[in-house]
């Protein structure tokens, strides 16, 4: 058998990666509007970076990091995920010194993670995020918030529910721990071994656990939002105020804990409601992560980010049956018969290719018939037809393939006048 790709990955072909193209250029022009500018970080990061990052008691370190050692003996990791490394290069090229505060960046790329594949989680899937990092203003959780729904929305999508939850400040989250433990300890022979180890590590991290979700100590569990301090509840208070006055529905959800080390306050999820979206609806996930800047070695700075993946956007997109407004037709496909007409031919798509039209002709010698079939195809626009008789005459018919209509044109006006008829 020939090689095949590997599991948990997919090829993006042309007919289906427009869709991507499309959505991720909407993307782009919402952080335009939202003035998130672009960031690029390497595919691969020293390992150290993720323990450190994500978390040493999460499933993403535990078991899904794509590690290697290369040739000079270093770990290497693929990148999970894009927070841990936008935040050391803001750190490492000292971005929280630039005037331009927040610092507000974007990015859009491969991530890597060994999970089972099914419908919606690949093994090396594109998440397209957001990171401010440099405040502590709930109106910033409230813009990151808003600008993943704009561009859900924006792309047509209705049946969404956007969940958040506070995991408070650090004195906040240290009282809950302990009520966590005293909640566990007790049956915590009862879970299985990750959680045992999580105990006393992270208990928070039990709460994510999928193989004792149904445990009946899971929906007892002591909720966080019950030992928020004043401080961590009134900046919880003050972001969903900010979300009501943006007219961005939200589902308070005290359970949600996410599956990544590094939040506190703010947390959310945006899951489709869709009738027949597959098993796993999160669409999005992100939060707020004031201490990570200076877990990286950095000075203390806030951050509130979120990362969706774009397999998941279009699943959505399909699930609630809507089609994208994107296409690329020919604008003019030349039919030419013979060496010399094929000689002209491709100097005209030159010139029509230099003043931006899409152009193409035949480059398998066909007989007129089937180079008309071809231009078929591709829905061309016009057909410009140049055979023997043409080329004596010095002129090109150009047929409009909507209308019919036909006219003959000078082969020297030939692109001014293709001009004029597509204005
Ligand atoms: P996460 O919840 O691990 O968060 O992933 C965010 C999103 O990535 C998910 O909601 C989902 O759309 C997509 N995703 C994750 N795993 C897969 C997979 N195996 N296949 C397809 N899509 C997947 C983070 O990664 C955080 N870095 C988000 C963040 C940014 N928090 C703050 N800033």
């Amino acid at each position: 058998m020939s090689i095949q790709i590997p599991r948990g990955t997919q090829d993006i072909l042309p007919g289906e990666v427009e869709k991507w193209q499309f959505v991720e250029d909407t993307a782009k022009e919402i952080c335009r509007t939202y003035q998130y500018k672009e960031i690029r970080t390497p595919i691969f990061e020293h390992t150290e970076l993720f323990q450190k990052g994500v978390g040493d008691t999460t499933d993403i370190v535990q078991k899904e990091m794509y590690t290697f050692e290369d040739r000079g003996g270093r770990s290497l990791t693929l990148r999970p995920e894009g927070t841990a490394s936008v935040v050391r290069s803001f750190t490492q090229h000292k971005m929280f010194g630039q005037p331009n505060q927040p610092v507000k960046l974007f990015y859009n790329g491969p991530m890597f993670r060994y999970e089972r594949p099914q419908a919606g989680r690949f093994r090396q899937f594109v998440q397209f995020g957001v990171e401010a990092l440099g405040s502590e203003d709930p109106a910033i959780d409230a813009e990151v918030i808003s600008l993943a729904m704009t561009l859900y929305k924006k792309l047509g999508l209705k049946s969404l529910k956007l969940v958040i939850n506070s995991l408070g400040d650090k004195e906040s989250r240290i009282s809950h721990r302990t009520a966590l433990i005293n909640h566990f300890q007790p049956r915590i022979e009862e879970f299985c071994s990750d959680c045992q180890n999580r105990l006393e590590k992270n208990p928070l991290r039990i709460l994510d656990c999928k193989k004792d979700r149904d445990h009946e100590l899971m929906k007892s569990a002591p909720s966080i939002l019950d030992y928020l301090n004043n401080e961590s509840k009134t900046y919880f208070d003050k972001v969903l105020l900010y979300l009501k006055e943006l007219g961005i529905e939200y589902e308070v959800d005290p359970t949600l804990v996410r599956g990544l080390d590094y939040y506190n306050h703010t947390a959310f999820e945006i899951m489709s409601s869709a009738e027949g979206f597959g098993a796993i609806t999160t669409l999005c996930g992100g939060g707020r992560y004031n201490g990570l800047v200076q877990e990286m070695g950095g000075p203390e700075t806030p951050g509130i980010g979120f990362a969706l993946s774009i397999e998941r956007l279009l699943a959505a997109l399909e699930a609630e049956n809507i089609q994208l407004p994107y296409e690329n037709p020919v604008d003019c496909f030349i039919v030419a018969l013979g060496e010399e007409a094929k000689l002209k031919a491709a100097v005209l798509l030159q010139q029509l290719r230099q003043h931006s039209f899409s152009a193409d002709m035949d480059y398998l010698d066909r007989k007129m018939k089937a180079q008309f079939k071809a231009a078929d195809r591709v829905h061309a626009k016009y057909v410009a037809i140049l055979g023997e008789d043409e080329l004596q005459k010095r002129i090109i018919n150009l047929k409009n393939m909507e209308t019919g209509e036909q006219k003959e044109v000078a082969i020297t006006d030939f692109v001014n006048q293709f001009i004029q008829l597509s204005k």
